[in-house]
């Protein structure tokens, strides 16, 4: 499962799951650009972590919102790190607001971040894989709710379908370019997102309970799924999503 000379991107990547895929990614022997918008602190950490495990790192604060930045974030990369074989879509936000509530601000926000960040990180990635001429992969960190409404979070499921069809239609179109695009669709992990779950006890009880596994993910059981799809040993999975849940989509519909 190496990776070793291979160069990926991880869009969010010093924090939460984005945090354990650089990690693992580098484990595997990439050099990696960790995009971030917030806590450089954490960022330059990252990069030092990374070092040790004998791989390059650079940071890169990109807002991924913004077609602008990702350019930026893609070219930083090529210039230091020499190429890019893999593209990590992995930011993303919540607002847990329901179809009812959700203002017209909130959903323009979790749209941005979520979906058109996957949708034009995808686009300028597979520009410069086909440009290199060697092909790559996309792998864009989806989730259960891509098929699954969770009450409450609409704008995040909303989303997260559209990454769900991204990943199925760029598939198709980028796979004459020897590029494969993968969805990863992670249950519950331990992450800030998760944060008032996390600290409210009687919530995580019901939580726990709902999990075949009787608990959350740690993120590096998302970031090792994402080493091994990156690597050769999946070179034939392609326009799909491989959900990273424990069976909580089959056994807790509507949790
Ligand atoms: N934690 C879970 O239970 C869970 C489950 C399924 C899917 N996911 C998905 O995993 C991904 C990572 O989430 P996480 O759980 O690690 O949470 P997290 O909050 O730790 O990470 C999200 C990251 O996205 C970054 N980000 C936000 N806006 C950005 C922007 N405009 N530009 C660049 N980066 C930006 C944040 O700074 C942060 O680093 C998200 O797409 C999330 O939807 C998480």
């Amino acid at each position: 499962m190496s990776l070793k000379g291979k160069v990926a991107i991880v869009t969010g990547g010093n924090s939460g799951i984005g945090k354990a895929i650089t990690l693992a990614l580098a484990g595997a022997g990439a050099n990696v650009a960790i995009d971030y918008v917030a806590n450089e602190e954490a960022t330059e950490d990252l990069e030092k972590q990374v070092a040790a495990l004998g791989d390059q790192a650079i940071g890169v604060d990109a807002d991924v919102s913004k077609v602008s930045d990702l350019q930026m974030l893609i070219d930083r990369t090529v210039k230091e790190l020499g190429r890019l074989d893999v593209m990590v879509n992995n930011a993303g936000i919540e607002t847990r607001t329901s179809v009812l509530e959700t203002t017209e601000a909130q959903y323009e926000k979790v749209m941005e971040i979520n979906l058109k960040s996957a949708f034009f990180g995808t686009q300028l990635a597979a520009k410069q894989m086909i440009a290199q001429g060697s092909g790559g992969r996309i792998i864009n960190i989806s989730s259960v709710h891509e098929d699954w409404p969770m009450p409450g979070n609409a704008a995040y499921c909303l989303s997260k379908g559209g990454m769900r069809m991204l990943t199925r239609q760029a598939g198709l179109e980028l796979g004459p370019h020897n590029i494969t695009v993968v969805g990863v669709g992670p249950g519950a992990v331990a992450t800030p997102i998760n944060t008032s779950t996390l600290e409210n006890p009687e919530k995580m009880k019901v939580l726990d309970a709902a999990i075949p596994l009787g608990r959350m993910a740690q993120p590096e059981e998302i970031g090792s799924v994402v080493a091994f799809l990156a690597s050769d040993g999946a070179s034939y999975l392609n326009a799909t999503t491989v959900f990273v849940d424990a069976g909580l989509m089959h056994s807790s519909p509507g949790l």
